[in-house]
């Protein structure tokens, strides 16, 4: 995490807290991406929460805990050994960044993210990323749940295809293997967990700003997102 120090509070700021950006968004949006740029071009914090759903699935994993042993997982959840430094994450001193991304383990996030006893355990680990002079958090439910007070709420979408093309594109990068059906099916199941389950459930926030990135780039989009944080304060 980057520590930057202290400004004057910004006027979207909520009084007990520094201003936030909530970025939610269905899986391979490009809101990772996105959020991590607006972060740096603010000089603010940012939050990847969808990592901290991935290290723990990572986690439970490794310990061979089964997907829906509800008391099992959310004691782990508490007791994540898990540390940021910058964009490396950590789980109990190992670098685990590349592996986070597998999509095998993007699925078993999606499925811990269900259960009530892990959100509420990484939600204070979450909420702790809020300092000055702001942060930009990226998820679900950013603007739902975990800041609605957040002082600019965006909703970033693209169609299936292009997300799936997108992610292939990322895993290659990254020396996974990937194909487009397989990945047109796990995004479709992975929208309609996100989207269904009872707690959380993936919506765009009232008063959001609907963005769909399919024709766009994301240099457009970074550049709409700078611009009406700037329009809103003034
Ligand atoms: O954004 P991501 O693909 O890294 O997130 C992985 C999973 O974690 C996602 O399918 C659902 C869950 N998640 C969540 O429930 N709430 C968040 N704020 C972020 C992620």
């Amino acid at each position: 995490m980057k520590h930057s120090a202290a400004a004057a509070p910004e006027p979207g700021a909520a009084p007990d807290g520094a201003p936030v950006i909530a970025i939610d968004g269905p899986t391979a949006s490009g809101k990772g991406e996105i959020a991590r740029r607006v972060a740096a071009r603010l000089g603010w914090h940012y939050l990847d929460s969808g990592a901290l759903y991935r290290v723990t699935a990572l986690a439970a994993l490794r310990a061979g805990i089964a997907l829906d042993d509800e008391e099992a997982l959310a004691r782990l959840a508490r007791e994540l050994p898990v540390t940021f430094a910058g964009a490396r994450i950590e789980l109990g001193g190992q670098d685990v960044s590349a592996e986070i991304r597998r999509q095998e383990v993007g699925s078993a996030a999606s499925q811990v993210a269900t259960i009530g006893a892990v959100r509420e355990a990484l939600g204070g680990l979450q909420r702790s990323f809020r300092r000055p002079p702001g942060l930009v958090a990226d998820g679900r439910d950013m603007a739902t749940v975990l800041f609605p007070d957040a002082h600019l709420k965006v909703f970033l979408t693209a169609s299936l295809e292009c997300r799936a093309e997108r992610r292939h594109k990322q895993l290659i990068e990254k020396g996974f293997s990937a194909n487009i059906p397989s990945l047109l099916q796990e995004l479709s199941e992975r929208d309609a967990r996100d989207s269904n389950r009872a707690l959380a459930p993936l919506r765009s926030a009232q008063g959001a700003l609907v963005i769909d990135s399919t024709q766009m780039t994301i240099e457009k989009v970074l550049e709409s997102i700078v611009q009406e944080h700037h329009r809103r304060n003034g």
